[in-house]
Parts: C-alpha cells; structure tokens; sequence
C-alpha cells in the first residue's frame, strides 16, 4: 500500500505520522497522480497546528509534481504518463500516490524538473499575483517584501528586479542578506538587528515604498504601515510569526491614505483560466531564466516532521521539497 502524512490532532511537528493509505482508482473528473516531488509551505504549518482549521484527521500539503498515472471518467485532455503539477486543494499532497482534480492540474513544460515544479508552484504563483495582480509592479517603482530568502521572498525579490523595481527585503541573518543580495533584493535589511521601518525611510529619501508585501503578520504589521507612501498599498499575505490583532482601521487614513489587503492564492486561481495563465507566465520567467527557483532543502517524504521543525526554526532558505 502507498504511504502518506497524516495528522489526528493539531500541535507540534510530532503529529504528522507516516501511515500506509488507500488510493482507490480516480473518481470522474480526477487523475491519479504519483508524486515525485512534494512542495513545503509555511501554511502546511498553519493547517498542522489549526491556525487555519481542517477536518480531522486529515492529510496535508498542498503541492506536488509527478506522473498521471490512471485517468477517471470524462477526463479529456490529460493522459497516464503525463508530466503535472499543482498546488492548491483538496489537502493532502505529502503522499506517494493520490488522486486530484484534473482541473487543478498543468502540465510540465519540459526543461521543468519534478523538482522545480514541486518547489515552485505554490510559491512562484503567489508571486505572479503579488507583483502582476494585487499591485502590479512598474518599472521605477521601489518596494518591500519581508522574508526575502525564504521561498516566495526569493521568487519575489528576482521577479520584482526583473520588472525594473527596486527591492528592499528584511531577512533575520548576514547570510540570509547575502542570498537575497545575489537574488535581485537591492537593499537587504537584517530586520531582527535593524528597525527595517527607520531603514525604509533612509533608502528611500524619506517618501516609503509603492507597495509592502508583508507574510510576517504579528511582529511586522504596524511597521510595514509606516513603510508606505502615501496612498501605497500594503498587502497583507501570510501570518510567519501570528495572526495581526484587529486593527482601528483609522490607521490608513491618519498614515496617508493607504491601501489594505489580505489576498490568498485561492481566490486568485479559483478559475481554471486565471490558473492557466498565471502557470504560463511563471513558466515563462522561470524558462527565461529570469527567475532561478532555488531548491536548497530537500528531505525524504517521511522526514516531513523534520522539515516543519526546521521550516519553523528559519533555517530554511528559498524552496524546500519533500521526496516520496
Ligand atoms: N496568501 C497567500 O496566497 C500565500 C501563499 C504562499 C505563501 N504565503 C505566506 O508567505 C509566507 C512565506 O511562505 P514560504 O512558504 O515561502 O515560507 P518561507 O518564507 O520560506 O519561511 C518563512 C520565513 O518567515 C520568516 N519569519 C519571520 N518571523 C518568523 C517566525 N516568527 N517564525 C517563523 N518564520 C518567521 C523567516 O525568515 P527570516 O529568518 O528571514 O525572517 C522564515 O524563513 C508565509 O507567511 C506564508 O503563509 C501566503
């Protein structure tokens, strides 16, 4: 029989269990797919310890790269031996084999590894939406994204550089500083030394950036306000270190008009079309080799406990994959 994470109860990293599952053959509309890659995602974390509550118990993952193996009913346009990827629902991508929606999946262009594909999907789509729908980057335009070395922080500080903008990002080590440097990030800012608001301000003549993308939530919030121009926009995308308190929504008018959301890629991929498209323009950079997609961790698919430690520890850079 397969194998797969699962977890009965939320908590700690000790919750996910390696277990042996039944894949049954693919339901009309699905694929079975046997995974030769796995993403890690910082919201695996989240879903594990019921910041964002699933039903019980439950797989987790939400990415994966592999082979169509089987075909159900009425599936059309994909064939056993495909080449696919993902990342989105249902959950459950941390196993060997399992059956998807056939319309959540693209197919792999070739010069794509199993290995770029898992490591990219879920975080190089958030940053087509970040940098090309929530606030569509301009050539001149200064911005801020935090946790520059880490998976979708890398893809970012590459991308944004790429569109002609200027990339300040916080990291929390010289190292990380480094990495991001090498990765387009103009201004790396080591945020757990340096107050990275003050430091904003200087780089930028006083004036704050066009946009912040903000994935730190808790400790950052308030201070990525103040990073702003007036009328910037401040994208609120993730919770790293905790949920942002509720907040007097005064705040934007009294710092200068801004702009506020907290967008998810779900809603931004809901539509077959719009994953298509946003697939094929990220595809299109990578493929350029305007975006290097960085895979500097990877650890047996059952080791995945160790890699959320790891993950949740910060010592992780760019994209982290799990191999069934
Ligand atoms: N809304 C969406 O559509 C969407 C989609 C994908 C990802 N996200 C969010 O984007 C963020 C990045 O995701 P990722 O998978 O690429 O992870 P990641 O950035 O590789 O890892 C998280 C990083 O956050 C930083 N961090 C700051 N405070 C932290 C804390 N208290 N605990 C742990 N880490 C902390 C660390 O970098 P430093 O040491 O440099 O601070 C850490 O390496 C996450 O918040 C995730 O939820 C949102």
């Amino acid at each position: 029989m397969p194998h797969a994470i699962r977890f009965h109860q939320v908590g700690g990293p000790e919750v996910l269990q390696w277990e042996s599952v039944e894949v049954g053959m693919p339901a009309a509309g699905e694929v079975q797919v046997e995974h030769r890659a796995i993403g890690l995602n910082f919201i695996d974390t989240y879903h594990r310890t019921g910041l964002y509550p699933v039903p019980l118990p439950s797989g987790i993952g939400l990415e994966g790269a592999g082979v169509v193996s089987a075909v159900g009913e009425g599936v059309t346009d994909l064939v056993p031996g495909d080449r696919i990827a993902y990342a989105g629902g249902p959950i459950g991508a941390y196993a060997e084999v399992r059956n998807m929606p056939a319309d959540r999946l693209v197919k792999l262009p070739h010069g794509i590894s199993f290995d770029q594909g898992a490591a990219m999907m879920l975080q190089g789509l958030t940053a087509q939406y970040l940098l090309r729908r929530t606030y569509r980057v301009q050539p001149g335009d200064t911005i801020l994204i935090h946790a520059a070395a880490g998976g979708v922080g890398l893809i970012v500080c590459q991308w944004a550089k790429a569109l002609g903008a200027t990339v300040i990002g916080t990291v929390g080590s010289d190292e990380k500083a480094a990495l991001a440097r090498a990765h387009g990030c103009d201004h790396p800012i080591v945020y757990t030394r340096e107050e990275f608001a003050e430091r904003v301000r200087e780089v930028t003549g006083g004036e704050g950036v066009a946009v912040v993308y903000d994935s730190i939530g808790k400790d950052t919030f308030m201070d990525s306000l103040a990073c702003l121009r007036p009328m910037g926009m401040m994208v609120l995308f993730g919770a790293a270190s905790g949920p942002v308190p509720p907040v007097d929504l005064g705040i934007l008018a009294k710092m200068g008009s801004l702009f506020l959301t907290r967008p998810t890629l779900f809603t931004y991929s809901a539509k077959r079309a719009d994953l298509v498209a946003m697939a094929d323009e990220l595809f299109e950079v990578v493929g350029a080799d305007r975006v290097k997609i960085e895979v500097n961790q990877r650890y047996a698919l059952r080791d995945a406990a160790q890699a959320h430690v790891d993950l949740e520890a910060r010592r992780t850079t760019g994209s982290t994959i799990l191999v069934p």
